[in-house]
């Protein structure tokens, strides 16, 4: 099965409008033939309109959010709904980041929530999971990333899992600069593959695109996409520079 590559730029609470607007300039110039990667850039909810804006008829590149709430609208101060997110043209949800769940306390359950309101909306979720350092050294990676995708896909459909993307980033390697060995990687997301075929079926599972995450750069992005069972990447430090998100990009580019 040949599951089209996915690369995503995790912008974190990083860049201006300003800034947004000098990258996807800087962006379109260097990936001008690229097609047979997808790519998405996640901004902070203040730069989504301008990155549309500079994206122009450029279609290709795809926009996402970094968080949404699960109500579809009402009494939420400070929260963003999906559908406010469909107004600005956003096509992915990055749901269950690590930092939401340690900084913001995010359970699997309320990513759940979240994950369905996704789907309800045509917004695509970029669910993420992953182990810390210490739940690795005790030889629970896998016990740990069942459980996540139990709880975070519970009650979805194999027809909205198929517009699920996964993103496998083990704790320990966020913005640490130590990503996981392709080895380690390839490992987990064989595992988590396994899993989505128990949830769902092998069809659907196959279908499916995880993405590594963790100190990704463009010198271990190859090797890391070149896995069997990785499907791109969730970029975060390394997608602040156009340069190297846009060297990433093409290192998930089939091989000819
Ligand atoms: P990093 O972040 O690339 O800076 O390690 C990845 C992420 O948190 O998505």
């Amino acid at each position: 099965m040949m599951r089209k590559k996915i690369v995503a730029a995790n912008w974190k609470m990083n860049m201006t409008q300003a800034e947004s607007a000098e990258f996807v300039r800087s962006l379109l110039l260097d990936l001008a033939d690229i097609r047979d990667v997808e790519v998405v850039i996640v901004p902070p909810f203040t730069a989504i309109a301008k990155v549309t804006e500079a994206l122009g008829t450029e279609q290709d590149i795809k926009i996402g959010a970094q968080n949404m709430h699960w109500e579809k609208n009402g009494a939420f101060t400070g929260e963003i709904s999906a559908a406010l997110l469909r107004d600005l043209f956003v096509r992915y949800v990055v749901l269950g980041h690590s930092e939401r769940r340690t900084l913001f306390g995010e359970t699997d359950e309320i990513v759940n929530r979240k994950v369905r309101a996704a789907h309800e909306a045509t917004l695509r979720p970029i669910v993420c999971i992953g182990e810390t350092l210490e739940q690795r050294d005790k030889g629970k990676v896998e016990k740990v990333l069942s459980k996540q995708l139990h709880g975070s896909l519970a009650e979805v459909s194999a027809k909205e899992l198929q517009e699920t993307v996964i993103a496998y980033e083990p704790i320990w390697a966020i913005g640490t600069g130590r990503n996981a060995t392709p080895e380690q990687a390839q490992e987990a997301h064989a595992f988590i593959r396994k899993t989505l075929a128990e949830i769902s079926d092998e069809t659907t599972a196959e279908r499916m695109r995880i993405q590594y995450g963790g100190s990704v750069k463009p010198a271990n992005a190859r090797e890391l996409m070149s896995q069997a069972d990785i499907d791109g990447a969730l970029v975060g430090g390394a997608s602040l520079e156009a340069r190297s998100f846009a060297e990433i990009v093409k290192a998930a580019r089939p091989a000819d």
